[in-house]
């Protein structure tokens, strides 16, 4: 990695840090405020499902991942939560059991490029505002394409080609 890009990863953990120290999820003013609309408008597509088995990337502390959970936790629903920062995992955890959803949530602290997607795993992949942050474009596209193969069939034409 040049200067430059470890200069701009550096400046962004330090903003996530300070974000996730001082506001509270749904209780802010900042991006933290709500899940995002792509999110709320696809929840609905899941009705009917048995069970629901979701990967979140770069989860941060839950701002999507814990609406999913929400509205899920009657049937089998596990989101699998995915972050490299440690107090992201560790207030998304928190916020899960605030939100009566701990046992639906997964905390993972890894990266999404080490972060290996299961074949046929999930029903559902969000990489909300997240991507961007990978190291290179190599692994950039390398994820994207790990992404399209391995969400379960059904979804995969609909959103990624
Ligand atoms: C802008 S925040 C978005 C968080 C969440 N997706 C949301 O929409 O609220 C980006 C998150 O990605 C995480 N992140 C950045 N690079 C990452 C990487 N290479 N692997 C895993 N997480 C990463 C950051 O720690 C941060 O929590």
């Amino acid at each position: 990695m040049d200067d430059r890009l470890m200069h701009i990863r550096e400046s962004e953990r330090k903003s996530h840090i300070e974000t996730y120290t001082n506001e509270k999820l749904y209780h802010t003013n900042s991006w933290l405020k709500k899940p995002i609309k792509t999110v709320q408008d696809i929840l609905p597509l899941f009705e009917g499902y048995r069970e629901l088995q979701v990967l979140d990337l770069g989860c941060g502390v839950g701002r999507n991942s814990i609406c999913v959970a929400e509205k899920y936790k009657k049937i089998n629903c596990v989101v699998d939560c995915v972050d490299l920062l440690e107090i992201a995992i560790e207030k998304l955890l928190q916020n899960a059991r605030e939100h009566e959803v701990s046992s639906n949530i997964n905390g993972i602290i890894k990266s999404i490029e080490e972060y290996n997607i299961g074949i046929n795993t999930y029903d559902f992949i969000m990489a909300i505002s997240a991507l961007e942050h990978i190291d290179t474009e190599e692994s950039f596209f390398k994820k994207l394409t790990e992404i399209k193969k391995r969400t379960t069939r059904e979804w995969n034409c609909m959103f990624c080609d």
